[in-house]
């Protein structure tokens, strides 16, 4: 059965290929390469001693889209990763994102239409939760005000998916990602951050391996224990297993309705702070920090109700802090080599 995985060599499409590969799926990969390395297809083959299927395709061509779902005529299912994801570039970049994120899933889901392809599992984020009123937030939480185009595309996504699988049948699975960290055991596949990281993982192990000189850390003085922001950090391994989990749960007839959601996290918060702490101690190496003003569009805290998730799906984050901060620490010591 082929599982047609866009973004699939990125850094949640990559971890989710092996778990597909491992679990018996056969994938085909498209991928602009716009933000990741054709090098990944070899790194999934030496751990998973299968080389995926490869097209490099911008999906958000429809006659590019088109002509790959003509080639292969027995995709039994989709994963839709593909798209930009820099918030702070979509601050500055809107009409870029909006063209990228909406026009690439418009184009997938209107070939899955044509070709009787039923099934989308949809990379979708937290981002759309906002500062929840209530943790830990539930899918049935309002969702809020996105804070930058980034998050509003995923928005409309969720939205464009309701709307096209109320008209045709295709289903859905969305997945609401909280933080994913880490890397796989093998240290073969990660994330690859393009210049300046944003996000906190890639700072802080680039700092520690002396890219960087010091992580800034965004405000202490949010209504948290130690006053730094708090999140949900969940290993992307463990991501990437909901993701096997979602397709077979669609292949099998289990789906409860048509269009379903669930948060993806551990259900629980670490503080910045905590985060560094657990590097430092883990890794057995210091990393230097010093604390400054709030980053401005940043929540104060949130972390997932997982109770659906784990009930619906049967499925459960199984790796420790520990384990998602010797496993990113690993991935940048190979990146340095
Ligand atoms: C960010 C995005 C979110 C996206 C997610 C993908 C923003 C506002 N949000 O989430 O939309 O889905 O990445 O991974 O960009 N921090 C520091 N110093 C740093 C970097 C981060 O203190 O150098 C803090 C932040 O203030 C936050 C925590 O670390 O409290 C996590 O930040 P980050 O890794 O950027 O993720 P989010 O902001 O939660």
């Amino acid at each position: 059965m082929k599982i047609l995985v866009t973004g699939g060599t990125g850094y949640i499409g990559s971890h989710t290929v092996v778990e597909l590969q491992q679990k018996g799926f056969d994938v085909l990969i498209a991928d602009d390469l716009s933000n990741s390395f054709p090098e990944t297809v070899d790194n999934i083959a030496d751990i998973t001693g299968i080389k995926p299927l490869f097209e490099k395709v911008d999906l958000s061509d429809r006659t590019a889209t088109r002509i790959l779902f003509e080639k292969y005529s027995d995709i039994v299912a989709v994963i839709h990763f593909a798209a930009s994801k820099a918030v702070g570039e979509s601050v500055k970049k809107p009409l870029l994102y909006y063209r990228n994120n909406l026009n690439s899933l418009i184009n997938v889901l209107e070939m899955m239409e044509k070709k009787n392809i039923p099934n989308i599992v949809f990379s979708s984020s937290c981002t759309v939760y906002g500062q929840p009123d209530v943790l830990p937030v539930s899918e049935t939480a309002p969702l809020k005000k996105a804070f930058s185009p980034y998050g509003n595309t995923k928005k409309i996504c969720e939205d464009i998916i309701d709307d096209t699988v109320a008209a045709s049948d295709i289903q859905a699975i969305k997945l609401r990602y909280f933080n994913p960290i880490g890397a796989h055991d093998s240290a073969l596949i990660g994330e690859y951050p393009q210049g300046v990281p944003n996000n906190l993982i890639p700072y802080i192990t680039q700092t520690a391996a002396g890219i960087r000189q010091c992580v800034s850390i965004y405000g202490d003085d949010y209504n948290t224990p130690d006053g730094t922001g708090v999140r949900d950090y969940i290993h992307v391994v463990d991501l990437a297993k909901a993701h096997v989990i979602a397709v077979e749960r669609m292949l099998g007839g289990k789906c409860k309705s048509p269009s379903e959601v669930f948060n993806l996290g551990t259900g629980r918060g670490y503080s910045v702070l905590e985060i560094i702490k657990s590097f430092e101690k883990v890794n057995n190496i210091k990393v230097n920090y010093k604390i400054v003003a709030r980053r401005e569009g940043d929540i104060e805290k949130v972390w997932a109700d997982t109770s659906f998730a784990n009930k619906e799906l049967g499925w459960k984050a199984e790796r420790d802090l520990d384990n998602m901060m010797l496993t990113s620490w690993q991935w940048e010591l190979k990146r340095k080599k």
